[in-house]
C-alpha cells in the first residue's frame, strides 16, 4: 500500500512524503525587492511539516515580462541573501528545493516580445545562455535545481506548440525539432550546473492544432531521454475540471506517463483530500502528488493530516490568490 506520507525517492533526493508544494506568486517584497519576514514563515511552515518537496514560486527572467511584478525576482541585491534564507530553512528539514523559472515574452536583443516565429538563431541562442545562467543563480543561492515551466502559455509552451510554432529551420516543424532549444538547454545546464532539471508541461492545451495527449507524451520521452530528471503535468488552465468518472482530468494519462518514464512524474491540480490522493496513489502508478493552493490556506497542514490519519484541506478553491496575484489567503491570511 502506498500513503502520501511514505519515505520515498524522488530521483536523487529522499523525500519525506509524496507531496510536492508548487508555487504560487510572490510579491511580498520591501525596501527594494527584499522578502518580507512573512515569505521566511510560510516556507518554514511547509518544510517543517512533512511536505516531500518544494517547487518556488515563479521567477522571471525580464524586468518586461508580463507576470514580471507579481513573480519572485533574481534581479536584485538581495537575492542570494534572501533565498540562501528560504533554501537553508528548507535543507534545515531536509526538505529539497526547486527555484522554478517561467517566462512569458522573450527579449531577443531587438524584439522585446519576440514570438517562437520570430527568434533569431542567435536570439534562441541568448534565451538558452539566459536560462542556464538562472539556473546558476538558483545553484548560487542553495536551490538543488530547476524547474523550467515549459507548460500554461509560457514562452516555452508556445515554442514546442505546433499552433505557435511554424519555422522552417532546425527549431520547427517536427516534435524533435520543436523540442531542439530544450534538449539543448537540458544539456547545457546538466554540463554547466550540474542540477537537477524539472519540467512543468502540458497534458493538452485546448486548441484546435495544439498540444495533444499524444504529442505531450512524446514530449516527455524526449525530456527525460535528453536528461530531464523530473515531469509535473498540468493545464493550460488551472481550473480544469475532473473527468467524467468523477476522476482526476489527467489520471490515466499520468499513470501511463508513469508506467513508460523512468523518471519521477508528478500529477497535481485539485487535490484536497487525503483519502482521494491516497486512493489514486494505490490504484495508479503515479507516485508523486503536487498541491498548491491548499498551501496558501494553510502552510502546515500535513502534519495535522499524519496526525490524523486523514484529512481535507480547508482551501475554498475561490482563486482570489490567483485572481488578486498573491499567495496570501483570503480566507484565512490574517491568522
Ligand atoms: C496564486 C497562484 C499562483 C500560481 N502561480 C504559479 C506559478 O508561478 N507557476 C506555476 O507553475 N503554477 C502556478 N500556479 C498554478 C499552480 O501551481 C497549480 O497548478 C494550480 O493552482 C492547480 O493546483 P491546485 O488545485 O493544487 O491549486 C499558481 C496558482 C495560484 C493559485
Amino acid at each position: 500500500m502506498k500513503d502520501i506520507f511514505d519515505e520515498c525517492q524522488f530521483g536523487e533526493f529522499k523525500l519525506k512524503s509524496r507531496i510536492i508544494r508548487t508555487g504560487g506568486w510572490e510579491r511580498d517584497t520591501e525596501d527594494g525587492g527584499f522578502l518580507k519576514p512573512k515569505v521566511f514563515d510560510r516556507y518554514e511552515k511547509m518544510a517543517g511539516n512533512e511536505v516531500g518537496l518544494i517547487v518556488s514560486e515563479m521567477f522571471a527572467l525580464d524586468p518586461k515580462d508580463r507576470f514580471y511584478p507579481y513573480c519572485a525576482n533574481m534581479n536584485y541585491k538581495g537575492f542570494i541573501k534572501d533565498y540562501k534564507q528560504v533554501t537553508n530553512l528548507s535543507h534545515h528539514f531536509e526538505v529539497p528545493i526547486l527555484g522554478q523559472l517561467a517566462f512569458f515574452f522573450f527579449d531577443d536583443g531587438t524584439n522585446q516580445k519576440a514570438e517562437p516565429n520570430d527568434i533569431s538563431l542567435e536570439g534562441i541562442r541568448k534565451l538558452q545562455a539566459e536560462v542556464v545562467m538562472a539556473a546558476k543563480k538558483f545553484s548560487f543561492a542553495g536551490f538543488d535545481g530547476i524547474q523550467i515551466n515549459m507548460a500554461h502559455n509560457f514562452y516555452l509552451a508556445r515554442f514546442i506548440n505546433p499552433y505557435f510554432n511554424q519555422r522552417t529551420d532546425d527549431y520547427g516543424g517536427s516534435t524533435e525539432k520543436r523540442m531542439r532549444i530544450v534538449v539543448e538547454i537540458i544539456k547545457l545546464i546538466k554540463k554547466m550546473v550540474g542540477c537537477h532539471v524539472s519540467f512543468r508541461i502540458n497534458a493538452v492545451d485546448g486548441r484546435k492544432g495544439g498540444m495533444t495527449l499524444d504529442e505531450s507524451f512524446k514530449i516527455a520521452k524526449i525530456l527525460a531521454e535528453a536528461g530531464a530528471d523530473s515531469v509535473q503535468i498540468t493545464a493550460r488552465t488551472i481550473s480544469f475540471k475532473f473527468g467524467e468518472t468523477g476522476d482526476h482530468a489527467f489520471l490515466s494519462y499520468a499513470d501511463r506517463m508513469a508506467k513508460e518514464l523512468d523518471i519521477p512524474v508528478i500529477l497535481g491540480g485539485t487535490l484536497r483530500d487525503m483519502k482521494t490522493m491516497n486512493e489514486i496513489l494505490n490504484e495508479t502508478d503515479i507516485e508523486f502528488l503536487s498541491l498548491a493552493k491548499p498551501f496558501v490556506a494553510q502552510q502546515d497542514f500535513l502534519s495535522e493530516w499524519k496526525e490524523n490519519g486523514d484529512g481535507v484541506s480547508r482551501c475554498r478553491a475561490c482563486n482570489n490568490c490567483y485572481g488578486k496575484k498573491e499567495s496570501n489567503c483570503f480566507q484565512f491570511g490574517d491568522e
